[in-house]
């Protein structure tokens, strides 16, 4: 018969001891990253070959010469001894905004905003957020990323280290405790021209305690309305803001999804995580529904499921056919395979766009970025949409 063994020495924790893990624990992160982003700002935005600048721009080889010797553009830089040229990702993004026929932002339109979400950890919200972001500058948009999760990984990777380099009031939390009433102050640029990012740290988990002891206060208070009134006017800014969430309806997600024209719900396609997104919607709905005004006058542009972490085995196929049922065609017509290129990244603090060149196998790289890039241009077809029909 099987016994359970009891330990030999006492294994209880204090709280005291958990400071001491915590600490320790942040302190060799922190060497990680040190050893791995130096020197400062460490973090740095890949260079592009010529025919990468020239697929980007959706123009070929011959049209890329010759607009290179007409000499308005960036020439880049020589590399090595041959005569291959290197650009930069800034030179890149002069090169896409030149060449590339966009529907620019109309002047007095503001920028659209789109909050991944889904309460379920783990289903590559973060993942999702950072590289669209990334994808969207690549298309030519000026796009600010915002990090809702105390746990920072958006902040992270976007070249900031959350607990070391971000204060307090670098974050949401000034404008959540009233002093301030726009998010300016919160804005920083990163490594990645073109991407801006209002950063997170573990501190933002007052947040869920401040938003309630206010409302406690004052009964009036719109808790819901803190993030949208705080973000209407840096909008403007933008061509798209980005809004990563925690794995939690917080009131902080609440705010995010309030303050958003759009949502996009990343689910692998696993039975749990099925059952987790109709809990999502629910919740949501139910608080919503609540909530003065929200009821009759907001609307979104569009709601969107993806695919997440997709497999091709036959629970795979199942679930798939269990979203596509329940979610119809708001369920993307693409999907972003499980794959080890995100592991690999991300060991990295990093996404697919980081990387210049595959760090294994070419396929494999092209089958995980090719699902995003799509994904890039579906939202932004449909912020261009939003452009064109919305008076704001
Ligand atoms: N398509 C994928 N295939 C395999 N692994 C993936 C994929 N996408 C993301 N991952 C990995 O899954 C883990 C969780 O991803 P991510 O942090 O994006 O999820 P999240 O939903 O933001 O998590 P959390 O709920 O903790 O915020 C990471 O290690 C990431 O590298
Ligand atoms: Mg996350």
């Amino acid at each position: 018969m099987l016994s359970a063994r009891l330990p030999e020495v006492d294994q209880s924790v204090s709280i005291e001891t958990l400071l001491g893990v915590a600490a320790q624990a942040t302190d060799i992160l922190n060497q990680i990253r040190d050893a791995m982003l130096e020197p400062y700002p460490r973090k740095s935005a890949p260079t592009f070959t010529s025919a990468q600048v020239a697929s980007l721009c959706g123009i070929d080889k011959q049209r890329f010469q010759y607009l290179t010797t007409k000499g308005d553009l960036p020439a880049g830089t020589s590399k090595g001894a041959g005569r291959s040229k290197e650009f930069s990702l800034e030179e890149a993004l002069t090169w896409i905004r030149a060449t590339k026929e966009r529907t620019r932002r109309p002047d007095g339109k503001r920028g659209r905003i789109v909050t991944i979400a889904n309460f379920k950890g783990g289903v590559a919200k973060t993942t999702t957020a950072v590289s669209a972001a990334q994808a969207l500058t690549l298309l030519g948009r000026r796009v600010l990323v915002i990090d809702c999760d105390p746990q920072g990984t958006t902040t992270q990777l976007c070249g900031w280290a959350p607990d070391a380099e971000i204060s307090d009031d670098q974050t949401l939390l000034p404008l959540v405790y009233g002093d301030q009433t726009t998010l300016h102050y919160a804005v920083q640029e990163t490594y990645w021209h073109n991407l801006d990012l209002i950063p997170a740290s573990s501190s933002l988990f007052d947040a869920e305690f401040e938003i309630p002891a206010k409302v406690l206060n004052d009964s009036t208070f719109e808790f819901w309305e803190i993030l949208r009134k705080g973000l209407m006017p840096l909008a403007e800014e933008y061509d798209a803001v980005v809004i990563d969430t925690p794995p939690a309806l917080s009131y902080l997600t609440i705010n995010a999804l309030l303050a958003s024209d759009a949502i996009l719900l990343p689910c692998p396609p696993e039975a749990l995580d099925f059952a987790s997104s109709t809990q999502f919607w629910h919740l949501f709905a139910d608080i919503a529904k609540k909530l003065p005004g929200v009821l009759e006058q907001k609307r979104f542009d569009f709601v969107n499921v993806i695919m997440t972490k997709a497999k091709s085995d036959d629970v795979s196929r199942v679930v798939r056919g269990w979203l596509q049922k329940a979610y119809g065609d708001r369920v993307l017509p693409f999907e972003i395979p499980e794959s080890t290129v995100p592991k690999g990244a991300s060991a990295q603090l990093s996404t697919v766009y980081d990387l210049s060149k595959p760090d294994g196998s070419t396929a494999a790289y092209n089958r995980f970025k090719e699902p995003l890039d799509r994904l890039a241009e579906h939202l932004d077809a449909q912020f261009v949409r939003a452009w064109n029909q919305t008076e704001a």
